[in-house]
């Protein structure tokens, strides 16, 4: 049906001509705007270097965090003045903020420069809201329950040597800080046979990364007819072929020993883990729902580096959730030092509108929260710091995979474990594995020569 509608919207002489896609949040929304980018494509659109040039501007926002929505909403009403340059100009904004009850009806009223919105329950209809949009004069918006799985849509992949596979969405969890689950609904997963044909098509394309996204990898494969583990899908995606596999994100409580030990026996998994702790301390993860306890996460954590000695470890952390005293930021901090992550990705506390934290007592500061969130930044750092000065000298095999814009060390790539390397090289490196000795190192990346 939608494809009908991308032929219908090729053939009107005055649909847009271009579009410039702006994306917000994770590695999901960012799979998103590759699919919404290939519809639009399909429907005959170049895609514009920037949004002043567009005829077509999309803004696909995230609402995981206060800071997340301020910054989309902010770009949104910038936009306002470019189009009193070019009237044609079209705006669409979709997403998970506008996935929230109300919000789609908000926006439209606030900014009423807004052509079309929509929620991600509806991102595979973008051609048929689309030509609505182009049919009539009024805004056009559709925020829908979530429950399908659209298969087969257009992707407009941003690189070529590496590639996002979704292999599940929404989430079940319910963290009581999150509004993931409300915005991205249940949890539900693609079909392995067509996860694999996919990773296969992109093998025979050329890629040599692919990444599985999902909120919770873990409970991959649960509601299926035919019930699988998401060991038993890396298994599969393994024999594949594809050089390097990682995947994002795993919940603490639902990792196998199975999977450990798919992992430690594979031969293209990276050793790679991003674990979320989300604090230290035993009674506020009780608080959060995360249904673990630092003893099990501890116990998961020494079970993933006994199998898989060189498994590069990173995690979310939450500072300042409701009702956090110092004394339980303390153990966030002891938990860090004994783990000692090769990344961290520390959070304040966001309030978000019907979770059920948004309504727990909160006597914390903003100063206090702010004194806590630089003291584990420190933490981080620190460690950060002392690992990198422990590669100096060291021979790394890297995947190359990006320019830096910098003059001195163009390159940037990562090794296996997942670690930040900048290098000096030629352009025609990018997707090609090569050795690196790594000469220095900062808090933030390392950098090394080629081929020595
Ligand atoms: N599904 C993933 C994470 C999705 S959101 C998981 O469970 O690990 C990414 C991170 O944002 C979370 O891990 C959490 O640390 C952070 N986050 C989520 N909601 C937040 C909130 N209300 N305030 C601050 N940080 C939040
Ligand atoms: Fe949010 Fe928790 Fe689900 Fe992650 S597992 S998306 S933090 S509710
Ligand atoms: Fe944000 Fe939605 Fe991802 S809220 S973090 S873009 S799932």
């Amino acid at each position: 049906e939608q494809r009908q509608y991308i032929q219908q919207i090729r053939l009107m002489p005055d649909a847009p001509k271009s579009y410039h896609v702006v994306t917000y949040g994770c590695q999901m929304n960012a799979h998103d705007s590759e699919i919404l980018a290939g519809m639009l494509r399909d429907m005959g659109m170049e895609e514009a270097a920037d949004r002043e040039s567009a005829d077509f501007v999309l803004f696909n926002t995230c609402c995981v965090r206060d800071n997340a929505e301020r910054r989309a909403l902010g770009n949104v009403t910038w936009l306002k003045e470019v189009r009193k340059k070019n009237p044609r100009l079209m705006i669409g904004v979709c997403g998970c903020m506008i996935q929230q009850p109300g919000m789609a009806e908000k926006i439209l009223k606030q900014y009423r420069f807004v052509d079309l919105a929509f929620g991600t329950a509806n991102l595979y209809r973008l051609p048929e809201l689309m030509l609505k949009a182009l049919e009539s004069d009024r805004a056009v918006v559709e925020v829908e329950e979530q429950n399908t799985i659209a298969e087969g849509l257009p992707v407009q992949r941003l690189r070529h040597d590496a590639a996002y596979i979704t292999i599940m969405y929404g989430c079940d969890n319910y963290c009581t800080y999150c509004i993931v689950p409300y915005v991205r609904g249940r949890e539900r997963s693609r079909e392995m046979s067509a996860i694999v044909a996919e990773a296969e098509a992109l093998r025979d394309s050329g890629v040599k990364e692919i990444m599985l996204l999902g909120q919770n990898v873990n409970s991959y494969g649960k509601g299926l007819q035919t019930p699988v583990t998401f060991a038993q899908l890396l298994k599969a995606l393994d024999d594949v072929g594809i050089p390097r596999i990682r995947f994002m994100t795993s919940h603490p409580k639902d990792l196998s020993d199975e999977l450990i030990d798919v992992m430690a026996h594979s031969k293209h998994i990276l050793p790679q883990f991003h674990l979320p702790v989300q604090h230290g301390n035993d009674e506020i993860l009780r608080r959060m729902n995360r249904h673990y306890n630092r003893a099990q996460y501890l116990d998961r954590v020494r079970k993933l580096r006994e199998a898989i000695p060189a498994i590069g470890l990173t995690t979310d952390i939450i500072v300042g959730f409701p009702g956090e005293t110092d004394e339980e930021f303390e153990d966030t901090i002891k938990l860090c030092d004994e783990v000692r992550y090769d990344a961290m990705f520390t959070f304040i506390y966001s309030k978000r509108v019907g979770t059920p934290a948004a309504s727990m007592p909160d006597a914390a500061t903003r100063e206090d929260k702010q004194r806590r969130f630089d003291k584990l930044l420190e933490a981080a750092n620190r460690v950060s710091a002392e690992k990198h000065a422990e590669y100096i000298g060291k021979t790394v095999r890297v995947l190359v995979d990006g320019e830096t814009g910098k003059d001195e060390y163009n390159l940037s790539s990562r090794t296996n474990g997942g670690r930040l390397v900048h290098l000096a090289g030629d352009k025609s490196l990018i997707g090609q594995f090569i050795d690196v000795k790594i000469t220095s190192g900062n808090t933030w990346a390392l950098y090394g020569k080629v081929g020595e």
